[in-house]
């Protein structure tokens, strides 16, 4: 039974697919949008955009030497142009899926109902023609791939027979919610429904505090759970309704590598990260902390070095720790060996295959240690924090030759070519995508991916919208924050703390400017005053867009909680893909019915979740939370009597616990059919729980 539904849910996920391609404000060169620091003259877009003043210059020469005199053409065109600078850019042109010369026009989206009178102003495309198919245009944008020869004047007309030929080629309806370029600045429709969720439902189905859990990349309904000291189990995950709990063998673990892992408040076993094609390779990966006076093979370079500016011999020592005394690791291991599939593997050699990254830390704290694939790129995101201490001393999260306070991008597909390029491999064995940021901004160390990180705790890409790449940031005293992570974005650390500025308490690495930087800011956050918990604290906890069906009413929303359990967050963006959120906190509660009992605070039903270390999306893409006192699915609602009109009460009642497949009088069934059915069903079933051995 349980077989039959992770196939099918493979399936409708693998449909999903065909949806991407919708993205928050993005740029032609995939980076975020900003606030000139001085307006634009030529292209008239104001706010946020995607030209600074020399790019606004270049497309005003573009216009001028295209010579054109008539004014209904010669507007539409450095329309056209200025559209680069739209903060939709990247969408317009479609840059990542094939990209064009021009945005997108709008053409008529002619409904059954509506009359040719009243689709007219919306047809970009047809003005364009009417507009400019007779006139001259000196190096026309509107050419096809190859061209003219350089420095040719041509008429649309000359190589287009139609109006309809022409607007095949250059425009694209709205239909499936992608933009096109109607003239002017994209402006998004408001058709969110606000209202918030009445509240989260939890059930309780595991005991254990883990701080991973990743779903097995081979769509199955099995998780990996790691926890601090060093532990990976493989673990089914029971439906929801079923009563069952986790089924966490303790004994057999999947991988222990407890004797190599250092595990304190903030050091342990950090990340895992499964292959992209782990069922066809068996390559994973464990991101750890380890202590070099315990085990040899953890030295790695300082990241406290002469090349960052920092003297490790200045460093304050850590609990009696020398300076670089911890690591952080990413290793690579292999469930090969013990079965010949690796999806069928059950456990892994501590062995490791290779050592991909160390580095040695300044302090004991602020080295987040999640490990990702990029779902889209397919390589490795890598979230690290400023290093510890108070206030960043050395500046470290916005220095662009410092690892540290980064999300920093690895291949680790192409190793060997890591050391064609120069300075590389220092850290360990990987090469540089080629299009990391310091493609463009040679002073980039090129690992890095995005900067100005305090200490990213947990980051998620939503499962239907592979650029909204969400991050948690960790605050130091006033603000907790929620990052859209983009190409080359800083994320403001030390200069500001969310969005407020921030005084660094003492400073042996400088300063950096407000003026020198363009801050992006977060989306979505709290501050510390807003928490009410026993410790008087924050300290973020980013969870996941909510992309499961459970629970209808929460479907879209980025969920993201307080560590020390002072608050549960839902951000919805309003106009959908914009960029811009509004979150609210929710209430929670347990399920009267969970498979284990929620202990609940004195006199209120609020279930008492101790620290909320971590969320983790199975592969049915529902959400659980990782405490300290167990794991917790998002259940539906009405099993806490929140109300949720989209819920379909009658389709999701389950059965309050699996019926056996089979008994001797379902056996004997006269109907053939049914017979089949249920051996299908019996095969899923044996399957299934081979693998959960
Ligand atoms: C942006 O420009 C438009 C048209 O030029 C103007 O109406 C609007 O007020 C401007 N907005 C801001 C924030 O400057
Ligand atoms: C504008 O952007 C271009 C390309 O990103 C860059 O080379 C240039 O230095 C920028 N100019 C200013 C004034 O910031
Ligand atoms: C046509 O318009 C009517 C009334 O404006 C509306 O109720 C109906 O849903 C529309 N049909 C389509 C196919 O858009
Ligand atoms: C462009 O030329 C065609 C063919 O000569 C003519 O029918 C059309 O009216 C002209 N359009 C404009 C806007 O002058
Ligand atoms: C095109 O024109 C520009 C400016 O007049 C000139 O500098 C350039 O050499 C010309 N290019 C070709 C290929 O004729
Ligand atoms: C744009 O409109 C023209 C004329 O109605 C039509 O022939 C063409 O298929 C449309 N193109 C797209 C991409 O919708
Ligand atoms: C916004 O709404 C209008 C009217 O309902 C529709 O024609 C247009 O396509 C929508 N735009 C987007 C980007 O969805
Ligand atoms: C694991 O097996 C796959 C497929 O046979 C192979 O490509 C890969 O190199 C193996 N990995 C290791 C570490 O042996
Ligand atoms: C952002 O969302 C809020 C409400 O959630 C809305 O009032 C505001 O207009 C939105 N801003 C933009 C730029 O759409
Ligand atoms: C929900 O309501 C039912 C019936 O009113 C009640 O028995 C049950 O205890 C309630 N459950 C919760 C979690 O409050
Ligand atoms: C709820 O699900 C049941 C069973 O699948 C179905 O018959 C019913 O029509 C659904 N109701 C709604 C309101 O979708
Ligand atoms: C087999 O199933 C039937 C109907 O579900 C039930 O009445 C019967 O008790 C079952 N027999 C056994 C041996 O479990």
């Amino acid at each position: 039974m349980r077989g039959f539904l992770s196939i099918t849910l493979v399936l409708s996920h693998l449909l999903l697919l065909t949806d991407y391609g919708f993205s928050h404000p993005l740029c032609t060169n995939m980076k975020s949008p900003f606030t000139p620091k001085t307006p634009l003259v030529f292209c008239e877009y104001n706010g946020s955009v995607c030209c600074n003043s020399t790019e606004d210059m270049q497309l005003q020469n573009q216009y001028k030497a295209m010579n054109v005199f008539e004014l209904g053409c010669a507007s539409l065109l450095k329309s056209i142009l200025c559209s680069r600078c739209d903060q939709f850019s990247a969408e317009l042109y479609r840059i990542e899926s094939a990209p064009r010369k021009v945005p997108v026009l709008c053409n008529s989206t002619v409904s059954a109902n509506s009359t040719q009178s009243q689709v007219t102003e919306v047809d970009f495309c047809w003005k364009a023609w009417d507009e400019c198919q007779n006139v001259s245009i000196l190096n026309s944008p509107f050419q096809l791939q190859g061209g003219l020869p350089l420095n040719s004047t041509s008429k649309l007309a000359d190589i287009w027979q139609s109006k309809s030929a022409f607007c095949n080629e250059f425009s694209g309806a709205s239909e499936a919610g992608e933009l096109c370029f109607d003239g002017g600045p994209v402006v998004l429709n408001h058709t969110q429904n606000l209202s918030p969720p009445s509240g989260m439902c939890l059930e309780k189905i595991g005991n254990g505090s883990y701080l991973n859990m990743v779903a097995h990349p081979d769509g199955s309904n099995r998780v990996f759970l790691s926890d601090q000291p060093g532990k990976i189990w493989l673990v089914t995950v029971p439906e929801e309704g079923s009563e069952e709990p986790l089924a966490v063998d303790k004994l057999n673990p999947f991988l222990d590598l407890t004797d190599r892992v250092y595990s304190d408040t903030q050091l342990g076993m950090m990340g895992i990260a499964f292959h992209p094609n782990f069922q066809q390779n068996g390559r994973f990966f464990v991101s750890y902390n380890c202590d070099k006076v315990k085990s040899p093979e953890c030295s790695g370079i300082c990241s406290c070095n002469s090349e960052v500016i920092c003297d490790p011999s200045k460093l304050d020592s850590v609990n009696g720790a020398q300076p670089c005394q911890y690591s952080s690791v990413i290793a690579e291991f292999t469930a090969n060996g013990t079965t010949l599939q690796p999806s069928l593997a059950t456990s892994a050699e501590p062995l490791e295959v290779r050592r991909i990254f160390t580095m040695g830390l300044p302090f004991a704290n602020h080295h987040g240690g999640q490990i990702l694939f990029g779902p889209e790129d397919g390589y490795l995101y890598f979230m690290m924090g400023d290093g510890g201490s108070n206030g960043d001393p050395y500046n470290f999260a916005q220095n662009k030759k410092s690892l540290l306070g980064k999300i920093i991008r690895l291949d680790i597909n192409n190793i060997s070519s890591a050391m064609v390029i120069a300075g590389l491999g220092q850290w360990g064995n990987y090469s540089v995508p080629g299009d990391n940021p310091f493609d463009e901004d040679k002073e980039l160390q090129p690992e890095i991916w995005a900067l100005g990180f305090r200490n990213p705790w947990r980051c998620s890409f939503d499962s239907e919208r592979p650029s909204y790449f969400l991050c948690a940031d960790v605050g130091q005293e006033q603000y907790e924050e929620v990052d859209i992570v983009t190409k080359g974005g800083n994320y403001g650390w030390r200069v500001y703390e969310g969005p407020f500025l921030y005084n660094p308490p003492t400073s042996p690495g400088g300063n950096t400017s407000a003026s020198s930087i363009d801050s992006i800011f977060p989306v979505m956050g709290y501050n510390h005053a807003d928490v009410n918990n026993s410790i008087g604290s924050a300290s973020i906890t980013g969870g996941y867009f909510y992309r499961s069906m459970t629970d209808p009413c929460m479907y879209g929303r980025y969920l993201y909680a307080d560590l020390y359990a002072g608050g549960m967050w839902a951000g919805i963006e309003t106009p959908t893909d914009s960029g811009n959120f509004t979150s609210t906190r929710i209430p929670i509660s347990c399920a009267q019915d969970s498979p284990i009992k929620c202990s609940t605070e004195a006199a209120s039903s609020l279930p008492e979740l101790g620290y909320i270390f971590s969320f983790g999306e199975d592969n049915r893409k529902d959400v659980f939370i990782l405490a300290s006192s167990g794991v917790y699915r998002v259940v539906r609602p009405s099993r806490c009597n929140y109300t949720c009109s989209k819920e379909n009460v009658t389709a999701l009642t389950r059965p309050k616990s699996i019926p056996p497949p089979f008994n001797s009088t379902s056996r004997r069934s006269s109907n053939p059919l049914m017979e089949l059915v249920l051996l299908i069903l019996s095969l899923l079933l044996l399957f299934g729980s081979s693998c959960n051995l």
